[in-house]
């Protein structure tokens, strides 16, 4: 066993249901210049600007968890390209590649994209995740507060400097369903991969309701009006954690991320961070751990810090609950309204 593996194995987090973590999703920012209807509460109450931990210290935070088994890390928002440096941290992250990190991603709105895709090719960024949830201008305007046409350029640009994409496409009842076609239709021409994600009640202003969801069954029986819809046998493809179940169109990889209907709990390697330090067991947990003043000493790189900040983690992620529909049945045991949650999705980036 060489040095690497035998640091990993030793100290590596793993929870009470056995599922080691692999994957951390670190928000550097809750601001966004769109305000998706499922996401942003109509007036945010932004984050303090002085509140936030420095790409210094999340730097240290992403070096102390890769050492502990973190192989993937997702930089998210609110919209990650609008907090300046963040090229600059993707690059300092290339670093962390030999103590075992494998891949550096983002997910993004892909309005500046057409600004930083050169750059961030050139920084090392692995892949990027795209949000796009209307084809249609006037539609994308309603949902976004923001034209489709940047995005659109934002994807072509991603595609020339060679970036591998995923498109994200979150459906609402009522609201672009009529999307479903038309999307499928343009990922396939583009060949570009798409995901169709169920609505989480994650949105801001706790508007959530099941009339609002189409499931994952509804979207394959409109895809099945036009296309050949096949399954990837046993969707094996979630025993490695990978949220989205995977279907083809026309032969077409199609994925589906079916929180509600299908949830994927059960392989669940993720963890996240905010970008004021608050950490997350589950992107559902009604509590994080703040964890800003152990991630603020970690750049003073005392081995004590690393002690303290290792045990409080291991102790927390340990308690990590099964999963979304664990985590439902806890808050209505606990006579708990959701809206308590102060979390929402803007912050805490998927
Ligand atoms: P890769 O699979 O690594 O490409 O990334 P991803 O799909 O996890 O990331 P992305 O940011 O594109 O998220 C896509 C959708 O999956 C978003 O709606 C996320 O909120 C959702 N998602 C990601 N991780 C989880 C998770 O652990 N639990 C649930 N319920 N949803 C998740
Ligand atoms: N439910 C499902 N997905 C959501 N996203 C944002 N809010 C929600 C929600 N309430 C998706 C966005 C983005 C990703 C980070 O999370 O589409 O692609
Ligand atoms: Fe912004 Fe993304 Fe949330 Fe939409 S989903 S409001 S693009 S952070």
């Amino acid at each position: 066993m060489n040095m690497m593996t035998e640091l990993k194995t030793e100290a590596q987090f793993v929870d009470q249901f056995g599922r080691s973590k692999r994957k951390l999703r670190i928000s550097v920012t809750d601001r966004c210049n769109f305000k998706c209807v499922y996401c942003m509460p109509e007036h945010p109450e932004w984050m303090k600007k002085h509140d936030l931990l420095s790409f210094e210290e999340l730097y240290q935070f992403c070096d102390f968890m890769v050492r502990r088994g973190i192989e993937s890390i997702r930089i998210t928002g609110g919209e990650p390209l609008m907090r300046q440096g963040v090229v600059h941290f993707v690059e300092q992250l290339q670093d962390l590649k030999k103590l075992g990190l494998k891949r550096i991603s983002m997910t993004t709105n892909a309005h500046y994209l057409k600004q930083y895709a050169t750059a961030l090719k050139q920084a090392g960024l692995d892949d990027l995740n795209i949000s796009l949830d209307s084809l249609d201008a006037d539609q994308f305007k309603q949902l976004t507060q923001k034209d489709l046409a940047p995005v659109l350029d934002g994807i072509r640009a991603a595609q020339d400097v060679g970036l591998p994409i995923k498109i994200n496409s979150v459906l609402m009842n009522g609201i672009n369903d009529d999307q479903i076609l038309p999307l499928a239709r343009w990922s396939v021409k583009q060949k570009i991969s798409l995901r169709f994600i169920e609505f989480m009640p994650l949105d801001g202003d706790r508007k959530w309701s099941s009339e609002h969801v189409v499931s994952e069954q509804q979207i394959l029986d409109i895809l099945a009006t036009e296309f050949e819809v096949s399954s990837q046998a046993n969707h094996s493809n979630q025993s490695n954690s990978d949220p989205a179940r995977q279907y083809f169109i026309d032969g077409h990889p199609i994925g589906m991320i079916s929180t509600i209907t299908h949830s994927f709990c059960g392989t669940c390697d993720r963890v996240r961070l905010t970008a004021q330090g608050e950490f997350y067991n589950c992107l559902f947990a009604p509590k994080g751990l703040n964890l800003k003043a152990e991630i603020k000493a970690l750049t003073s790189a005392t081995p004590l810090n690393e002690v303290s900040l290792h045990s409080a983690l291991l102790n927390y992620i340990w308690h990590k609950e099964h999963g979304f529909h664990a985590i439902e049945q806890l808050l209505k045991k606990q006579n708990m309204d959701k809206s308590s949650r102060k979390i929402s999705m803007h912050m805490i980036g998927g």
